[in-house]
């Protein structure tokens, strides 16, 4: 063991080393702030600055962050956000969790995560760790994060630390958080996945070493994969059960009735958010520099992007049996955010929904969501309606459920409503609803 090593090691046992969160977002926020928590002086690191302006003041952006957490960590200077990279100094642990995006056409786009790294670098030191968290294709830590790193003149295992370890965070989910979900954990070098293990366990209950940075990247990719693949499996017997007239819903609830073998995955409008709907992209790009084609990848990719234009479908053959036309239909979308609860409209299938329907010519869109006060449909900006009213209801050809949120009154949006489009199996619990159409029951 290094002496580099031995120090860090000493720091982290003894709880008094200083972490560093590159990205403030979704993910990096709620790390801080556990950090923080803890006592353990905490720097956050953006490109944002309403964001690190917004932190230092004390104030929350997160959802799913206690904001009187952060009144607290930050008037205690637990915590402290900058946009200055020099910070990084500082740092004994250094954890990256920047955005992975895809381009336009769908290929990885790591140039946050190249960027933070080669922030880092400009002071890298000996005895810091960095753990790069965001999700990405195997090799990305080896191939891409490394390299920059090594530019210091810093040896990697012994000088310097370097792990992945990706992120599990379930926005809007009250029983599973940062603390208590198990964590995957693989080093450039034993060494590292020990000190990986050490800076992790300070706040979180379970960490899982693994034997590379490859086999953790690659399991958060499984990870996403797996839900990518069974969700397009019952999106496409969705479709099937709506031409057979069998109820998808009810075939799920009783397939999950199998103790063992079985999990129950939902159809839905499409798949959205920063992980589901883009990770899957950067193992089919990588697979393709090694002349493999991942066809289960593809092939959920396909069903899943399709189901915007299934819903769309959908919304169509209602209106077409109204007195009414394409162009003068009002439709009302309840739900905008891509999930229920959360805030996080990435590549919601609500909004590609309501841009479909403007290319269709259907131009009379409102939406009502409480956590998205205004959004972009097209070229235009959209305001949420204040409420649900009965008039508001009453004045749309079709109200279409996009979104499941909890707050929703479903039994006043049923009794006022025209017809209902229930993507989500909402309106489930209300009985003999003439009025709604649940996508993937047929009737
Ligand atoms: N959101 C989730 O539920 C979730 C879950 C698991 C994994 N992930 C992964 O975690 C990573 C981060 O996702 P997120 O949802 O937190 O993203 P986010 O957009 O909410 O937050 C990322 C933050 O990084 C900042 N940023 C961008 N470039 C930067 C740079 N060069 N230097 C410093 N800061 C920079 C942005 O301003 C933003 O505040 C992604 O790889 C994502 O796939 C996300």
């Amino acid at each position: 063991m290094s002496l580099a090593s031995e120090q860090l090691e000493k720091l982290l046992r003894e709880k008094t080393c200083t972490i560093g969160v590159i990205g403030l977002g979704y993910v990096g926020l709620p790390l801080a702030v556990e950090y923080a928590k803890k006592g353990i002086k905490t720097i956050g690191i953006d490109v944002v600055e309403e964001k690190v302006a917004m932190l230092n003041r004390g104030e929350n952006y997160i959802a799913d962050i206690n904001s009187e957490w952060v009144k607290e960590i930050v008037t205690s200077k637990t915590f402290s956000a900058t946009t200055d990279f020099s910070v990084c100094s500082e740092c004994d642990i250094i954890f990256i969790c920047v955005p992975t995006p895809f381009t336009v056409n769908k290929d990885p786009d790591i140039s946050h995560i190249v960027d933070s790294t080669r922030g880092v670098t400009n002071s890298l030191r000996a005895g810091q760790l960095i753990i790069l968290k965001s999700t990405t294709f195997p090799g990305t830590t080896e191939k891409y994060v490394k390299p920059i790193l090594d530019e210091a003149g810093l040896k990697c295992g012994s000088e310097y630390f370097l792990a992945f370890s990706p992120e599990r965070i379930d926005p809007g989910n009250k029983v599973w958080h940062t603390a208590n979900t198990p964590i995957v954990v693989g080093g450039i070098t034993e060494n590292c996945t020990k000190l990986a293990v050490l800076a992790n366990e300070i706040i979180i209950s379970k960490v899982v070493p693994v034997n590379s940075p490859g086999v953790a990247e690659m399991e958060k990719l499984l990870e996403n994969i797996f839900r990518s693949v069974n969700i397009a499996l019952v999106n496409e017997l969705a479709q099937l059960c709506d031409r057979i007239g069998v109820n998808i819903w009810e075939v799920v609830e009783a397939a999950s009735t199998k103790p063992f073998g079985f999990m129950p995955f939902y159809p839905g409008p499409g798949i959205g958010g920063h992980c589901i709907l883009i990770d899957p992209y950067y193992l089919s790009w990588m697979a393709r520099e090694y002349d493999f084609v991942t066809n289960f990848i593809t092939l959920a990719a396909e069903v899943n992007e399709s189901m915007p234009f299934y819903v769309r479908s959908m919304i169509i053959k209602e209106i077409a049996k109204q007195p009414v036309s394409l162009a003068s239909a009002n439709i009302l979308i309840l739900g905008m955010a891509f999930k229920k609860d959360v805030d996080d409209l990435r590549h919601s299938p609500a909004l590609r929904i309501a841009e479909l329907l403007l290319e269709e010519g259907i131009t009379n869109i409102t939406y009502h969501d409480p956590y998205i006060p205004t959004t972009k449909i097209g070229e235009t900006i959209y305001t949420s309606t204040k409420s649900i009213t009965p008039e508001l209801l009453s004045s749309a050809n079709v109200v279409v459920i996009t979104t499941d949120h909890s707050v929703f009154d479903y039994e006043m949006i049923v009794k006022h409503s025209k017809v209902v489009l229930d993507t989500r199996n909402a309106c489930k619990h209300i009985k003999d609803a003439t009025n709604v159409v649940l996508l993937g029951d047929g009737k």
